[in-house]
């Protein structure tokens, strides 16, 4: 009669998790930061406050592993959606040479970030951003870059350091117009867009519908944020609309867009 054979079960050691990943077969990739970019040729449109609901919403699911930057470098207001008039540490301390780069980042309800100086009444000489973030990227899997307005060199600057851009637009003809030139600057340095964010919809029959807003930029429509009164009070309080009122119509848009940013950075 054959014998059976019974197969040991192979014995892990008590002390297995103890090694390095490497030796168990799983490779532990270094981080390499996605830098994802927020534009838009016209002032005011929701820049700042897209990248500052982003971001919070995005701690939720990457907790330290988002960075937020504010690359509006001669006008920063990043900080403000934080509340944070005077960080102790900006981007300018290290621009000025004072600290490295890493330790400008300040942690403020649960972000990371580098904030800017408000109070920075000098001229604010070309910088290289993407150098400056170069010694980030291993720290983070995504870096989330606030820009200027316009088109001069300090966004053109921020946008050459993004893999990827948004671009926020609201749904009137003369803002449409101006968001035009931020896409011809992003097929100029070949920088690939992610899509738009049409911000504060009011839903009036004066407004280019948003069918109308894909048709005339010829962009895939991210997320349409509807003109919520509580973002501005949220951007008083200084705490980003997500927290402030996380049951608000833009709140949930907000996090929607937040949640294809990470499907996004899932998929590299
Ligand atoms: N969906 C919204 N509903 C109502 N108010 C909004 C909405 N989005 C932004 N705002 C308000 O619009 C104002 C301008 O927003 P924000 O600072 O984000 O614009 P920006 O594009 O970054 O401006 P800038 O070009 O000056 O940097 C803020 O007071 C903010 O609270
Ligand atoms: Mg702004």
């Amino acid at each position: 009669m054959p014998k059976l054979i019974k197969k040991k079960p192979k014995r892990r050691g008590l002390l297995s998790f103890l090694k390095p990943k490497r030796e168990r077969g799983v490779e532990i990739k270094p981080k390499q930061a996605r830098v994802i970019g927020v534009f838009s040729c016209k002032g005011g449109v929701g820049k700042t406050t897209t990248v500052a609901n982003i971001g919070l919403s995005l701690v939720d699911h990457m907790k330290g592993d988002v960075l937020l930057v504010d690359a509006n470098l001669s006008a920063p207001n990043l900080g403000l959606h934080f509340g944070e008039l005077s960080p102790k540490v900006t981007i300018h301390d290290a621009l000025a040479g004072d600290v490295q780069i890493d330790e400008a980042v300040v942690k403020c309800q649960g972000v990371q970030a580098l904030f800017g100086s408000i109070a920075y009444g000098e001229d604010v000489r070309l910088v290289d951003v993407r150098g400056m973030l170069a010694p980030l990227k291993n720290k983070y899997k995504l870096i989330l870059v606030d820009s200027a307005p316009g088109i001069g060199r300090e966004v053109v600057a921020a946008m050459k350091a993004c893999d990827k851009i948004i671009i926020v637009t609201n749904p009137d003809v003369p803002t449409i117009a101006s968001t035009l030139k931020t896409f011809r600057a992003a097929e100029r340095y070949k920088i690939p867009i992610l899509g738009v964010v049409v911000n504060k919809v009011r839903g009036e029959p004066y407004e280019l519908p948003i069918k109308e807003v894909k048709k005339a930029l010829g962009w895939p429509i991210i997320s349409a944020v509807p003109e919520d009164r509580k973002v501005r009070e949220s951007t008083a309080a200084g705490v980003p609309v997500v927290r402030y009122a996380s049951k608000s119509p833009a709140a949930k848009k907000f996090r929607e867009i937040g949640e294809f940013m990470l499907k996004r950075v899932a998929k590299g």
